[in-house]
Order: C-alpha cells, then structure tokens, then sequence
C-alpha cells in the first residue's frame, strides 16, 4: 500500500518548491543547526531546512543575529548536512560576509556551497545588496532572498516590530522582491509583515514566497525550530504558534535524573555489567 510520504519527491530541489507554487502546494520550512534535530525533521517530510542565523540567538545565546561568523554557520550548516536525505538545505549569509561588497558576497556563498554541501544560500535586503545577489546568481548558486523584518538590520531600525506598514516601506518592499525575482531569486522569505501585503507580493511574484508573520497566503510558512517546539520561553510574538513545550518536558526529565542520582535510585539492577 502507497503512502501520501511514498509519493513525495525523493529529494527536495528549487525546481521542486517552483512546482509546488504552481499547483498551489504549501511550501513548509524549519530552521536547524545541528544534526540530530535535523535528522528527525527531515525524516519528518519538512520540505526546506534553513540553517538561520538565528543560530546566533537560540545556539549561541547572543542578543541578535550580528555577531554570528561565517565559520560558525559552516560548522551549523555542515552539520545539518550530514543528516538531511531529502530536505532542500538553504543557509543564511551572516551579517558582514556580503553587505557592500560583492566579491566577499561570492566568496562567502562559495566557502558555504563547498565546505558544507548545503543547496542554497539566503541574503537579507533587496536593492541595497542587489550586486551581491546577481554576482553569486553568476556562479551558478540557487539564492533565496528576505525582506521585511531583516535582523541583520535591528542596529538601523531598533526595533523588531511590523515592517512595512505605511504606503512608502510597503511600495519598496514590493519593488525589492520584484527586483529579487527578476535578478533569479529562486524563493523569497517575508517577515512579520501585514498578511494583505504578504498575499499581494506572493499573488505578483512567480517565484515561490514563504512567510513568518506574512499571514497566510503567502506559498508557504518558515518558523525557528527552538520557537515552535517551545524551548524558546521568553518568545512570544503574535505568529509564533508553539506546537509543544520541549522546556518543560526537558526541564521535567533532567529534575528526575537529578533526583535518581541523589536517591541512589539510578542505576538499577538491570542498568548495570
Ligand atoms: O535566521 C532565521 O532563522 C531566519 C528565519 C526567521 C526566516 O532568517
């Protein structure tokens, strides 16, 4: 008997995500950073794994996603490799490895592209970085673009409330991902934007636009793995939907161990040589 997970493509390509937008197929993406947790969601049947620089925060306990290296998203990233059979793999360029400078841009996509075996890379911003896109485009590296909320930014903005709100952000916004689309993003990701502005720029583009906080008629939805599993705590935004409490049950498990161990009540008989 065939299963619905019989039928899925074998492995997840950009050409793959463009097939999905076509027939009105949702696009569902995660982030992951290490191997064990990507092992178990790409064995889940999620479609794209993006090594985030949301590293940053949730791995590496930094306020934002500034401080983040280009070595440390390789390390992240090689790791998720080693466990992905299917998922389509996209890896964050951190910020300082391609702002400004297009050759850096390059450079850096090519260390990522060799030294971890990832798909894809994703680049924050639209006109300011267009160079950049198009220079990595060149090399033959798939790029997924994202606007809106871009924490790379929060130095410039201070702030991580809704973007693009009134009429002059809005108009750029859609500017930008036209701009994305026709330099040959393959996907674009739109955070905590208005769900109107997020339906409009996916109904204009033909490239596949997956959301955050874009509402939901975007082509499909990405969200941090630590945020939705609930090891997160002290995150709460409104599109956050939290689909366990892995602080809890974590925190529940450990306290017992601990308990055991001061009980001498582990090992058993049966746990022991
Ligand atoms: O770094 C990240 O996790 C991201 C997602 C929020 C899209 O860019």
């Amino acid at each position: 008997m065939s299963t619905a997970a019989d039928e899925r493509p074998r492995r997840i390509t950009t050409h793959v995500l463009q097939e999905m937008k076509n027939r009105g197929e949702k696009i569902a993406m995660l982030t992951a950073y290490d191997y064990s947790f990507a092992r178990i969601i790409d064995r889940s049947g999620i479609d794209v794994l993006l090594v985030g620089d949301s590293a940053s925060n949730v791995m590496a306990g930094y306020e934002t996603t500034v401080p983040i290296t280009l070595n440390e998203m390789i390390y992240y990233a090689s790791s998720v490799v080693r466990a992905v059979e299917r998922a389509l793999v996209v890896v964050d360029l951190p910020f300082g490895s391609y702002q400004g400078n297009s050759k850096e841009a390059l450079n850096s996509s090519i260390r990522i592209m060799k030294e971890t075996g990832a798909h894809a890379v994703k680049l924050e911003g639209g006109k300011e970085i267009i160079e950049s896109v198009n220079r990595i485009l060149s090399a033959g590296i798939p790029v997924m673009g994202h606007l809106g909320l871009t924490p790379q930014s929060i130095h410039k903005f201070g702030t991580y409330v809704v973007r693009a709100k009134d009429d002059t952000e809005a108009k750029k916004l859609v500017d930008d991902a036209h701009l994305l689309e026709e330099a040959g993003c393959f996907a674009l990701v739109l955070e905590k934007i208005p769900a109107t502005l997020g339906a409009k720029v996916s109904g204009e583009l033909k490239i596949p636009v997956i959301g955050i906080g874009a509402g939901p008629e975007v082509d499909g939805q990405v969200l941090v793995l630590h945020d939705m599993l609930g090891i997160t705590q002290d995150f709460s935004p409104r599109f956050l939907r939290r689909y366990h409490n892995l602080y809890q049950e974590i925190n529940g498990a450990v306290t017992q161990y601990i308990d055991d161990v001061k009980n001498a009540e582990f090992p058993n008989e049966k746990e022991q040589y």
